[in-house]
């Protein structure tokens, strides 16, 4: 009888615990909806940023720009859908405002448009990403975990790509086409492998950004 007792509290208590995920993993739901507010300014950013550098001439910088902005809007989604799971709120998505730029060339501008991307990337890839991560395992959310290494490794392409564009600037080729991973944002130019290799993705399913 007495283990009866014990069962049926170890299933009342899992039942709470798992609707109550907030009170489970408070960290892993606030960095959630930190994260879901960074990659939705993001994609706003770099949806202006490319507007302006086709404006500018820049059509080449204007497409990764497209098709970064597009990756991160996956990552936002993939966020709030872990948040929605979780019984987090989802914040107001960010929004990016662009400053002005008197008295700059259009090269310098996109040049610096490419260089603030960068650093953008470099923070969520080697100090915010990992920082998330490891308090997600911490708390046991396996699923905050999965969302965040997705976005790190695109963050990580992302991070080279726009270093790559600020070295070459004015000298880079339009790409014909950027492939972006639907799943976790993986994003490659000129070229996509087979299968994603940080989700398993088939290149069947990848978007076309051109
Ligand atoms: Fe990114
Ligand atoms: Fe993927």
């Amino acid at each position: 009888m007495k283990n009866v007792i014990r069962v049926a509290s170890l299933i009342a208590a899992m039942g709470v615990v798992g609707s109550s995920a907030f009170a489970a993993a408070p960290k892993s739901i606030a960095n959630l909806q930190k994260a879901y507010v960074g990659e939705t300014t993001a994609a706003s950013k770099y949806t202006q940023f490319s507007a302006d550098s086709s404006r500018r001439g820049f059509k080449a910088e204007s497409l990764l720009f497209r098709a970064a902005a597009q990756a991160e809007e996956i990552h936002a989604g993939n966020h709030a859908a872990v948040l929605r799971e979780m019984g987090g709120k989802i914040p107001t998505p960010g929004v990016y405002h662009m400053p002005p730029s008197h008295n700059l060339t259009n090269s310098q501008v996109v040049e610096s448009h490419l260089k603030d991307a960068a650093k953008g990337e470099m923070y969520e890839r080697n100090i915010m990403y990992p920082t998330m991560i490891k308090q997600a395992e911490t708390e046991h959310a396996m699923k905050a975990v999965n969302t965040f290494q997705f976005a790190l490794a695109a963050e990580t392409q992302h991070a080279a790509l726009y270093k790559k564009y600020a070295k070459n600037l004015g000298a880079n080729k339009v790409a014909k086409v950027f492939y972006v991973c639907p799943v976790c944002g993986a994003t490659w130019e000129g070229y996509s492998p087979k299968n994603c290799p940080t989700c398993g993705t088939s290149s069947t399913e990848f978007k076309k950004v051109r």
